[in-house]
């Protein structure tokens, strides 16, 4: 079976190789019997060569031009940390999400508001069905109009989207100072520095140095730019009492984990797409195994071919063939 495959394969193969030597021979000849294409080919080349060096050279400026931004910044920069979920093979930890979950809810979300993301997106990512029903129903949504035309309250349903802790911008700016306390849907994707950002501005708190004024309602943090932030340090050791006794809730714990929360909130398709890129590679190695093979079939015999120009030799033959004719 195997064996009556292979040939099948072979067979295939062959009759492929047989009509591209004549499509190959034929575009040969067209190519080097005008020497005009064989300039167009050039010019092309030349073309591409600009096009690439352009490229490059743009590329080159703008790390450039961003390298000296990042360098005249007003802040410090956030020290890389390791994440799991940036291995090449690993998931985002949904055991984080979950803490993390637990931490927006109890710290976060009396300030900031996470508009993009509803309750049934945390079903099968880090709770299942009816947890997250328990969740939702724990918020009152102002819903209606009714058959009356009334407005309601009722508790909330899988569908609906995490409550705004103001209603509108305004009164979330005159709660703080001014500052208004943005969504943190995208925030991981909106930052500069993404997740690391994140984490070091929450646990960066420190005392400001000598000489730098803070003004009232707002508290030094070097990671943020400018270092005067209008919120104060809001996750210290134990701020936080996890379910599971095995996770210590430090401050650093704590932090590490609403952040892993917003990493999956700004790419709730994180893993999913890390795997199809597996895939992709898996199966592109396969066919790429695949293209080489058949192009070395086709190319073998083009390749190791010799072309004599042996004009006796073909005179000999044609009085041969011609003296064999008029024997006959
Ligand atoms: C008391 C209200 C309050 C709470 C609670 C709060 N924040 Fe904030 N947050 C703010 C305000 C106000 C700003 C805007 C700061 C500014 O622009 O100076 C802000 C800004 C931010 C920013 C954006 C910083 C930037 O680069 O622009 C992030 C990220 C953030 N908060 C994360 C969190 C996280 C995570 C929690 C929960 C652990 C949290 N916040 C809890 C009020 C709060």
């Amino acid at each position: 079976m195997r064996l009556n495959m292979a040939s099948k394969f072979v067979n295939f193969g062959s009759k492929l190789f047989k009509s591209s030597k004549n499509l190959l021979s034929s575009a040969y000849a067209k190519r080097s019997s005008s020497s005009g294409s064989a300039r167009k080919w050039i010019g092309a080349r030349q073309k591409l060569l600009t096009f690439g060096a352009l490229t490059g050279a743009t590329g080159l400026l703008m790390y450039a031009m961003d390298a000296s931004v990042d360098a005249s910044s007003d802040n410090v920069h956030p020290a890389k940390q390791l994440w799991p979920h940036k291995g090449l093979l690993t998931a985002i930890d949904k055991e984080s999400v979950r803490r993390g979950y637990q931490v927006y809810k109890e710290v976060c979300s009396s300030c900031h508001s996470l508009q993009y993301i509803a309750y049934r997106n945390l079903v099968g990512v880090c709770m299942t069905e009816s947890e997250a029903k328990a969740e939702a129903e724990g918020i009152t949504v102002h819903d209606g109009p009714d058959e009356d035309g009334n407005y309601f309250d009722r508790p909330g349903k899988l569908s609906d989207y995490m409550p705004m802790p103001y209603p509108n911008e305004e009164a979330g700016r005159a709660a703080n100072n001014g500052a208004y306390p943005p969504d943190l849907s995208y925030i991981v994707s909106a930052r500069k520095g993404g997740e690391d950002y994140i984490f070091a501005l929450l646990t960066g708190y420190c005392d400001p140095p000598a000489g730098f004024a803070l003004r009232d309602g707002l508290y030094f943090n070097p990671y943020f730019s400018g270092g005067a932030i209008a919120m104060g340090q809001l996750i210290s050791n134990e701020s936080v009492t996890y379910a599971d006794a095995d996770v210590a809730p430090s401050a650093s714990q704590i932090a590490k984990d609403v952040t892993t929360f917003l990493c999956w909130t700004s790419e709730p398709d994180y893993d999913i797409r890390k795997l199809l890129v597996i895939k992709v590679f898996i199966i592109s190695s396969f066919l790429i195994a695949l293209t080489y093979y058949i192009k070395r079939l086709k190319w073998s015999s083009l390749k190791t071919r010799k072309i004599f120009y042996l004009p006796e030799i073909q005179e000999n033959a044609k009085k041969a063939a011609e003296g064999a004719k008029n024997s006959k």
